[in-house]
This record gives structure tokens, sequence and C-alpha cells, in this order.
């Protein structure tokens, strides 16, 4: 039943109508539990309660599988937005994003334009930038899009999801570029072709490129809010006195919150993913799709109005 609800949401997330009907009439059905709200001015005030905290924080202006090139470059103009903000306000927050939100799905070189329109303010305004990584269909070209903005800016960075059979061969290859990667699971729904089916192989798989991309050297970011994962990466980092100035964990916002603060209050680098904006539905039904559990928030959120 588990994975026929988890199916459902992955489908759901993926429907260009509901997520352009979600756009248009605002947040609905408990989504405000992921999603930090509508407007920058929502998260610059997310960012902030995190910081006070001593979290640090990842801005992600929501958005994905834009069709039109005006609108990708207003998502490039709102990301710019953003840094700058970040900026000014002397805020501990880096940027996430996703390449079809700057119009990958229609060109990869209008995206490639928009990613360096970006990188020159991150670049200027000294702030990191992730590009998530989206389903299986984009992974290539993300990884491309990464490698050629690396050749020109050094605070960019990527995702690389653990339940792809390729992954390892991408630690492997990014290796040239020493960069700072976040690694997570992997929240698409995918095809057995490329993915491992199960979550055991995941975890494996997980840990493996966690070991890989720390003894390589490199920065890491372990995504990921399950103990299991959190607590194999501290007990590497101790057997290989990798220093904590090396990796950070993340999670997102909203999930395991007491968690956060106690990884946090142990000393160790803790990153929130702070998502917000109009274009939350396909972010709010794969969190749906992770956790059944949480439809209850869903059915709470419909009974309030
Ligand atoms: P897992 O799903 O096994 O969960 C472990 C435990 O965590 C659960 O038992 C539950 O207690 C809790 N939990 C997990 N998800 C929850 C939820 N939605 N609600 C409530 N509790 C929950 N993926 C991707 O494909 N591309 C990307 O770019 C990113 N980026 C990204 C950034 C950050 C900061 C995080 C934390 C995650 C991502 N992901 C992602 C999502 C990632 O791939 C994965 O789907 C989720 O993190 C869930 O997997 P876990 O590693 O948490 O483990």
């Amino acid at each position: 039943m588990e994975q026929v609800m988890r199916n459902f949401f992955l489908f759901m997330g993926k429907n260009k109508l509901a997520t352009k009907m979600a756009k248009k009439y605002g947040m609905r059905f408990g989504a405000g539990r992921f999603v930090a709200g509508a407007s920058l001015e929502a998260s610059l005030n997310a960012i902030k309660e995190l910081n006070k905290k001593g979290l640090c924080v990842t801005i992600d202006h929501l958005g994905e599988f834009v069709d039109d090139a005006n609108e990708a470059q207003e998502m490039a103009d709102h990301c710019i937005k953003a840094i700058e903000s970040i900026a000014k306000e002397g805020l501990d927050s880096q940027l996430s994003l996703k390449l079809t939100s700057m119009g990958l799905d229609i060109d990869e070189k209008l995206a490639l334009d928009n990613m360096r329109q970006i990188m020159e303010a991150a670049d200027k305004n000294d702030v990191f930038v992730t590009i998530d990584m989206e389903d299986f269909e984009r992974c290539q070209k993300t990884i491309d899009i990464f490698k050629e903005l690396k050749k020109d800016y050094e605070n960019i960075g990527t995702v690389i999801q653990a339940y792809l059979y390729r992954t390892s061969d991408d630690i492997e290859d990014l290796n040239q570029y020493s960069p700072n990667l976040r690694l997570v699971k992997g929240a698409y729904k995918e095809s057995p072709k490329v993915a491992f089916p199960e979550k055991k192989d995941v975890d494996e798989n997980f840990k493996k490129i966690i070991k890989m991309h720390l003894l390589n050297g490199n920065y890491t970011a372990v995504a990921t809010h399950d103990d299991n994962i959190i607590e194999y990466t501290k007990k590497l980092v101790e057997e290989h006195n990798i220093p904590r100035e090396q990796f950070e964990f993340q999670m997102l916002y909203g999930i395991r919150v007491e968690r956060q603060e106690e990884l946090l209050k142990e000393g160790y680098k803790m990153r929130v993913y702070v998502p917000y904006g109009k274009d939350w539905y396909g972010y709010f039904m794969r969190r749906l799709a992770e956790r059944p559990a949480n439809v209850a928030f869903v059915l709470k959120g419909i009974l309030k109005g």
C-alpha cells in the first residue's frame, strides 16, 4: 500500500496542469509545514530565525518544468535578487535551484546562460549556489552544465543521488573538479533499469558514496533525515580523522527539527534547506511520497479549508 501511495504522489508531482493550478490558487493542504511561504520576504524571515539558532540555510525559490523562456528569465532574475538580499542582510545562507526552472527543458544553452547571470551575482556577493538534481532524464545534462560552470566559478556545487546505478562513476568522474557535493538518496520515481528499487541497496550505495567523496578529500554535504546514515557518517569521519570543516549535515525545512538542533549542539555544521515561492506543488508531492504518514497533514489542511 505504501508503495502505491508513493508512486501516486510521485506521479502527481510531475503533472504539469496540477502544477499550474497550484501556482494560481496559492498554498494549500498544509504545505506550509514544508514551505516557508510564498515570498522572498517570508524566506528571509525563515533564514533569520534559523540563523539565530545557529543553523545555516540554503534557500530554494521553488520552480520546475518551466516551458517559457520569459518565465525562466524571471526565475533567474528572482535568484539574483535573492542572492543580493542574502548578502545585503548579512545572512548565513546559500542558494539552491533547479535547472528546469532556468529553462533546461526549452534549451540547454538558455539554462546555461541564465545560470551564468546567477553565478556572476553569486560570485560578486560571495554566495554559494547548489544545482539540485532532478530526475534521471535530466541527470547528465545537469552534470554537464555543472562542469561547464565549475570551470569559471568556485562557489558552485550540485547533488548526487544514491539511488542511481551510475552514481559511484559520477563521484569518481567529478573528483577532478574537487567539487562540493550534496549527497542524497534521491526523490524521483525512476525505472529499475537506472535506479536501485530496494531501499537497503540505496542505503548501502549512499554509505559508499559518502565514504568515497570524503576520502577523496572533498567537501561533503550529507543530506538526510536517516539516523543510520547520520551515525555512519559520524563514525567514518572519526575513524579517518576528517575535520568538521570538510562536511556538514543538511535537512529539509520542517522535517526532524529537533534532530537538526541536536546535531548542532553536538558541534556539527547543520544546514536547513528552506523552500519558498508559489510553485510549491511538486516539492510538496515529493515530501508526501517520502512519508505517506504526512498525508495526515494534508487531510487536516483540507478539513481546515
Ligand atoms: P528516508 O526517506 O529513509 O527517511 C529517514 C527518516 O527520516 C524517516 O523514517 C522519517 O523519520 C524521516 N523523514 C524522511 N522524509 C520525511 C518527510 N518527507 N517527512 C517527514 N519525515 C521524513 N533529492 C533529489 O532527488 N534531488 C535533490 O536535489 C535533493 N535535495 C535535497 C536537499 C536536502 C537538504 C535534503 C535533506 C534532501 C534532498 N533531496 C533531494 C531528497 C532526498 O533525495 C530524499 O528523498 C529525502 O531526503 C528523504 O530521504 P532520507 O535520506 O531522509 O531517508
